[in-house]
């Protein structure tokens, strides 16, 4: 399973890839607000950070004229990007087109089955459910993405689905058990990760 790094935080992205299995990293809107950096200066550090990674950069606009714009643009700052785009009507067409053309995209804000069979048949590289605001929802967030991972896998489609919206390690666990290609999550989780009180005890033994 390849692992991202979901943050805007170029900071958290270096230490992360300081380990070395770090697979790419996704961002949107709100993660870039909030890191508080200008939007291109922080995808192109991410891609430095992570060598060779798939990162993911988001478009803002909602008609697909400026939406293809905008990914055109996004697309050209770097071999690395991956286009993310949100599934609305303009946005599938949009990554049709994108896809045509040999850029890779990534589908957000997936919550059903029939949602990513559009992105999928549309040539999706990614398709990003989400999980945890599923939940929030009082649905079953990951119900629905074991279901989407096995009928993209059962119609052989290429497009991979990736996790998104992590909020615990149960999340990851569940991803893995889904047979989930790719999951991204936020730098705490990842640390939280290495974390088993066992392993600290035997550590503090050995010592
Ligand atoms: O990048 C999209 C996603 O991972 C957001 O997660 O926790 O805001 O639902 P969350």
């Amino acid at each position: 399973m390849k692992l991202f790094i979901d943050t805007g935080d170029i900071e958290e992205v270096r230490r992360a890839a300081e380990w070395g299995i770090l697979d790419g990293g996704t961002t949107n809107p709100t993660l870039i607000a909030k890191a508080g950096k200008g939007f291109k200066e922080t995808v192109l550090q991410i891609c430095e950070a992570v060598p060779g990674g798939a990162i993911s950069a988001e478009v803002v606009a909602t008609e697909y004229e400026l939406l293809l714009k905008e990914a055109l643009e996004i697309a050209s700052w770097h071999p690395q990007i991956v286009v993310k785009v949100p599934l609305i009507e303009p946005g599938i067409r949009l990554v049709r087109t994108l896809s045509d053309k040999g850029i890779r995209t990534n589908v957000t804000l997936v919550f059903s089955v029939t949602q990513a069979l559009m992105a999928a048949k549309a040539g999706a590289t990614y398709i990003s459910n989400f999980v945890g605001r599923g939940d929030d929802m009082s649905a079953d967030g990951m119900d629905a993405v074991a279901d989407t991972v096995a009928r993209v896998e059962n119609y052989q489609f290429e497009s991979e689905v990736l996790v998104a919206s992590i909020r615990h390690p149960l999340h990851v666990v569940q991803s893995i058990q889904a047979g989930a290609p790719v999951a991204t999550m936020p730098y705490k989780i990842l640390e939280m990760m290495f974390k088993r009180p066992l392993t600290a005890l035997g550590l503090t033994r050995f010592l």
